[in-house]
């Protein structure tokens, strides 16, 4: 169904001859209202513009560029793991970052186009082969930092997705108690919710700084909030 819309684009670049017509008798079109203002906000969209004309794979890099604009956590040469890198904006800001001497590590559930630079395990980050995979690429070397832009996929039952999104969180934090450098930073992207306090607060436990940021290219109306956490006290305090 979906191909079908694709192949009336290509065919007719200027509209169908009969739009209209198809219009009158097909009143219902296929496109909500909803997806129709989605589309048109992508569109016009400042940072989906500056990511094409910068190169940068999703808008979402300008997020990771701002917070470290602000917080300074990447720097040239560091190790980085970057959990829910697809389609790549992010792993393509740190390894712009960290340079030749550097290293980026990527994941994600979805298949991933190949960035110069960077290493990309694909699989679902909650099963254990798929971390075994990431500690076999860290190869006993700790990362300076660990990012995650992880979001699940929604179900619509609001409490079911924040719970999925607080347990990818908290499989973040059990990497980083694990592996990350002690000093190491760890980013990652929550939605305030049922269990955003607890986190906090173990992140807390965890690192001498945590701060909380909502970079701008975060759209005012999500619930995402950015938590920024310096100064990893090492695996004893995790
Ligand atoms: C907002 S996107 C990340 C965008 C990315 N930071 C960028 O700049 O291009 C969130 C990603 O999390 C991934 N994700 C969600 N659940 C996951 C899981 N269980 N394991 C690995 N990746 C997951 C999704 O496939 C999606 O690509």
């Amino acid at each position: 169904m979906g191909a079908r819309i694709v192949v009336a684009f290509r065919v007719f670049p200027h509209g169908a001859p009969h739009a209209s017509r198809v219009r009158n008798r097909f009143p219902a079109v296929a496109r909500s209202k909803s997806s129709g203002r989605w589309l048109q906000r992508h569109v016009n969209d400042p940072y989906v513009q500056r990511a094409q004309k910068e190169g940068y794979r999703s808008r979402a890099s300008y997020k990771l560029v701002e917070l470290n604009e602000k917080d300074r956590f990447l720097r040239p040469g560091m190790r980085v793991v970057d959990l829910g890198a697809a389609p790549g904006g992010w792993s393509q800001v740190a390894r712009r970052i960290v340079g030749d001497k550097g290293r980026v590590i990527a994941t994600d559930i979805l298949p991933m186009d190949a960035l110069a630079g960077v290493t990309f395990v694909q699989g679902d980050f909650r099963e254990e082969p798929v971390l075994e995979r990431i500690l076999d690429e860290l190869d006993g070397d700790r990362p300076d930092v660990i990012l995650s832009d992880m979001s699940p996929n929604t179900s619509g039952v609001s409490s079911a997705d924040q719970a999925a999104s607080i347990y990818l969180l908290e499989l973040a934090l059990d990497l980083a108690g694990r592996v990350l450098k002690p000093g190491g930073a760890f980013v990652a992207k929550m939605f305030q919710g049922a269990g955003s306090d607890e986190y906090l607060k173990a992140l807390r436990a965890a690192f001498n700084k945590v701060s909380v940021r909502k970079p701008a290219a975060s759209r005012p109306q999500s619930r995402e909030v950015y938590l920024v956490a310096k100064g990893f006290r090492g695996p004893a305090a995790g």
